[in-house]
């Protein structure tokens, strides 16, 4: 996730582009850059940090210019450096463009144009774009860009700007968000509304598939294959502040709904039509077969997603496998030698405890993996192998998007892993991934159920104690909600193995208790309703989870929410979707700051 802006007019391109910038940086800030077309030349200024970095740099500079494209990144292909930054340029430097999104088939391109004879400056999967549209201009621009994109797999969304022809720039859409702002003999390209909030409130919303020639006073708008499109014009009525979270009233709900989308983004590079491919996992069958021990570190929700690694590895790859919280395993006696495989699991890269559990795994010579959302964390750097999760950042303090993204990546190491080791039918394997392909669908599907569930919180959120019961995965999933909850709601909740109930807890139940019970094993399916019907017994309000078509559970529990049908292996990424939704509107109905909880903070670098 990065975000893009471009400027066609008769005011100085640079501050624009800068301030629009500054507006898109909740979209990644590890590097920016600014190209303008300048008497006939394109003037490009790149530096690796935040926009600050860059507008530092250039106070000096006479960036003088009317036609500009901007770019702030999150490194997906090739970490945060100078030559990374967007734009990025042909050879002679005399096109430039930006790019959001990701291009699947890159390195086929890459290839194929390095012997053609173009040389290559940067790590980037963009690099490809500028000299695809370099190799097919032949002085047509518009033709270029569309053969150039008809080669690309992957999501897109594109300005281009060339110096041979000053009067336009073109935009281009797929999979990724795009905008066209229109002025008053200006006009913008911008990734998100707040970019250009400032200047204008009449866009387009670019579909997928669809283009832009953008001249200074006339927009033209097509289908890739050339054909016209007429547009409606979208009148924007949002304060910046609502913009800047694309309409909704808080980060964490914006990310929640951005699921369906970071998921896909992080599954459909790695599935491929010859199975899964996991790039920058290097090890290789004979090192996996030396493996007799996995560990999954991670803290909080990491931490969560990392116990159905454990369920995936063990099932698939028929290794036992330890999970444990990194600031309790980094001060335990650990068995780890060079037979041990250790995979960190974390969002920002950065937990100080995480680190050092990796670091005393690799002391000891143990294979380190790592499941991380941050390109060029101090993680990423030091595992030995690393899987992005490509949520895009998350602002919210409470982790939604990574959590989901860190499920389907451990399930694609998993799947991985076991395929290397012939631990896995070549039919299951190929039917597990055709149930982990329908899983964007699913979440978005279940994210309608969202206003029922805000009816399900004007029960909960006065209580003073919540209790999540579940089994199996649905006990991991019901951990994950528990925590949710008390960290933005302030309630307290518990989470409890619901067979472990009347050992102790089933005292706590009275009339009116929240349980909320996590019900979706097929094969935990009648002890689960059981154990509803032993808090029921004691008066509590049981907000059941379960999957499509177990009516049953309707009889024993007050509320159910549905999940679409799904194996069971991995029906957490579904089942954390209400318990999220939940979390937020019962926070919300408490007046809390959400995006911000009291005492937390979203990187924690100290132990
Ligand atoms: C809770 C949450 C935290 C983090 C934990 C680890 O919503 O976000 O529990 O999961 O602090 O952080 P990372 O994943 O950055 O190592």
């Amino acid at each position: 996730m990065c975000g893009i802006v471009g400027y066609i007019g008769n005011k100085e391109a640079s501050k624009i582009l800068i301030d629009g910038l500054a507006k898109l940086e909740y979209r990644g800030y590890d590097s920016a850059g600014i190209a303008i077309l300048q008497d006939n030349e394109i003037k490009v200024r790149k530096y690796k940090g935040r926009l600050s970095v860059l507008e530092e740099k250039i106070v000096d500079e006479e960036l003088i210019g009317k036609t500009g494209i901007g770019h702030t990144r999150w490194a997906t292909h090739g970490a945060p450096s100078d030559v990374n930054s967007h734009p990025h340029a042909n050879t002679t430097g005399s096109l430039t463009i930006v790019h959001n999104g990701i291009i699947e088939n890159y390195i086929e391109i890459k290839e194929e144009l390095i012997e053609k004879g173009y040389k290559f400056v940067s790590e980037t999967d963009t690099e490809v774009i500028s000299h695809l549209v370099d190799y097919f201009n032949e002085g047509n621009l518009l033709e270029a860009v569309k053969k150039a994109v008809s080669k690309l797999e992957g999501a897109y969304a594109l300005g281009v700007m060339d110096k041979a022809h000053p009067d336009k720039l073109i935009a281009v859409r797929k999979d990724s968000p795009l905008i066209i702002g229109i002025g008053e003999d200006e006009n913008f390209l911008a990734s998100d509304i707040p970019a250009i909030l400032k200047h204008t409130r009449k866009v387009y919303i670019l579909d997928d598939g669809e283009m832009a020639v953008i001249k200074k006073d006339s927009i033209s708008l097509m289908t890739l294959d050339g054909s016209p499109i007429d547009k409606e014009i979208l009148e924007v009525d949002w304060d910046v502040e609502a913009a800047e979270k694309g309409g909704y009233d808080h980060f964490m709900i914006k990310e929640i709904y951005e699921q369906p989308k970071a998921i896909n983004d992080t599954l459909s590079p790695r599935i491929t039509s010859n199975g899964i491919k996991l790039d920058d996992i290097k090890i290789t069958k004979e090192e996996l077969e030396k493996i007799n021990k996995v560990y999954i570190i991670a803290c909080g929700t990491a931490y969560h997603a990392g116990l159905l690694g454990k369920t995936l590895i063990e099932k698939y790859v028929k290794a036992p496998v330890i999970v444990d919280v990194a600031s309790e395993f980094r001060y335990s006696n650990p068995f780890i030698d060079e037979n041990t495989l250790m995979i960190v699991v974390s969002q920002s890269g950065e937990t100080a405890d995480t680190l050092a559990a990796l670091r005393l795994a690799k002391e000891n010579k143990a294979r380190v993996m790592a499941v991380t959302n941050v390109v060029g964390s101090s993680i990423s750097r030091e595992a030995h192998d690393v899987l992005y999760t490509w949520a895009g950042p998350e602002i919210a303090v409470a982790s939604t998007k990574a959590y989901t993204t860190q499920l389907v990546s451990l399930a694609l190491i998993a799947l991985d892993m076991a395929s290397k080791k012939g631990t896995i039918t070549k039919k299951e394997y190929e039917a597990i991934i055709a149930e982990i392909n329908t899983l964007p669908k699913k979440v978005e599907s279940l994210l309608k159920e969202e206003e029922k569930i805000k009816e399900i919180a004007k029960d909960i959120y006065i209580a003073e104690h919540v209790f999540y019961i579940g089994r199996g995965a649905d006990y991991d999933v019901a951990r994950e909600g528990s925590l949710k909850l008390k960290e933005i709601s302030y309630i307290h909740s518990e989470v409890i193995a619901a067979g472990e109930l009347k050992h102790g807890t089933l005292a706590l139940i009275e009339d009116g208790t929240p349980v909320i019970a996590v019900a979706t094993q097929d094969k935990l399916y009648d002890k689960m309703l059981s154990n509803i019907k032993e808090v029921k017994a004691r008066g509590a309000n049981v907000i059941a989870i379960a999957k499509k078509g177990n009516k049953e559970i309707e009889k024993s529990a007050d509320s159910v929410i549905y999940i679409p049908d799904i194996i069971d292996e991995i029906t957490s990424v579904l089942n954390v979707i209400p318990l999220q939704l939940l979390s937020y509107h019962v926070a919300v109905m408490r007046d809390c700051d959400v995006d911000k909880p009291r005492n937390l903070a979203k990187s924690v670098t100290v132990e």
